[in-house]
């Protein structure tokens, strides 16, 4: 069954600029997806106009097999967008993380609870009561998707969640989307970084550097495509080149994958 089905989906900012033209995605319930590009090839675009931040010029969008407006499946899709400030505007991050819940009317006792699992889960609770603004750049990062979780969405888009974050959070990260897909989540990780993209997604929509969908499949099929990633901007995992350019038969996407083969 289809979570979001967006068709021919087309924008144009303000001044001119194409940000999508003639777009097709389809996310399936629990589904983990990939949007990959390079930087300026509309990935964030498409990320918001699915998760109705922002309305196509043109096309339609389906939520759940149905043709209703995003506001409609508001506390079924979850979007995280770049900047933690778009989530981050309470006096403490607490308040921040219980702001979603309480705009659906969920009751404030269910609230608390989600909030203090998801603080123990991200490593938040002692700044729970702090000003969010006082909080590192990697720490408002953790606030800004527990904020976008405690609403407990069957959808959840990422705008490259793991971009400029340090070893240690981009695992807490990953293991959290994990755990997510493993409770029937659908992810939508939006990434310009090959490596990252076994860890996140199992099908890929890679776009054209205009807002246009250059392919879509599997992550093996689209990340061994080597000629067809430069055309889009971008290079193969390193693995994935080592192994093609040593005439390896069955590439790996992963070291932990290469290993297995070398053993
Ligand atoms: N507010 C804006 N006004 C005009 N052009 C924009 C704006 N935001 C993005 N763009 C342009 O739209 C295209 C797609 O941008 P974006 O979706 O942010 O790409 P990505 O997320 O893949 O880096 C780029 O050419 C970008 O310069
Ligand atoms: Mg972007």
């Amino acid at each position: 069954m289809t979570a979001i089905e967006g068709t021919d989906l087309g924008y144009e900012y303000p001044d001119g600029t194409v940000g999508l033209d003639g777009v097709d995605v389809t996310v399936d319930r629990g589904e983990r997806v990939a949007l990959l590009g390079a930087n300026g090839a509309g990935k964030s675009t498409l990320l918001q106009v699915l998760g109705g931040l922002v309305d196509p010029d043109d096309g339609t969008r389906r939520y759940f097999g149905e043709a209703v407006a995003p506001e409609a499946v508001r506390e079924r899709v979850s979007v995280l967008t770049q900047d933690p400030a778009d989530y981050l505007f309470n006096p403490t991050v607490r308040e921040d993380m219980a702001y979603g819940p309480a705009q659906l009317d969920v009751p404030v006792a269910e609230a608390d609870a989600r909030v203090d699992r998801l603080a123990a889960r991200l490593d938040l609770t002692d700044l729970l009561e702090k000003p969010p603004f006082r909080l590192s750049g990697g720490e408002q990062r953790r606030a800004a998707l527990a904020s976008a979780l405690t609403v407990e969405p069957d959808v959840l888009l990422l705008d490259e969640p793991v971009s400029n974050v340090d070893a240690a959070n981009r695992t807490a990260v990953l293991e959290l989307l994990a755990e997510l897909h493993d409770r029937g989540v659908a992810l939508v990780v939006s990434t310009p970084d090959t490596e990252l993209l076994p860890h996140v997604a199992d099908r890929v929509y890679l776009l054209n550097r205009d807002g246009t969908v250059a392919a879509s499949g599997p992550t093996r099929e689209i990340l061994t495509d080597c000629q067809l990633l430069a055309d889009c901007g971008l290079a193969a995992p390193q693995v994935v080149e080592l192994f093609d350019r040593a005439g390896h038969e069955r590439v790996p996407l992963t070291v932990a994958e290469a290993v297995e083969r070398l053993e």
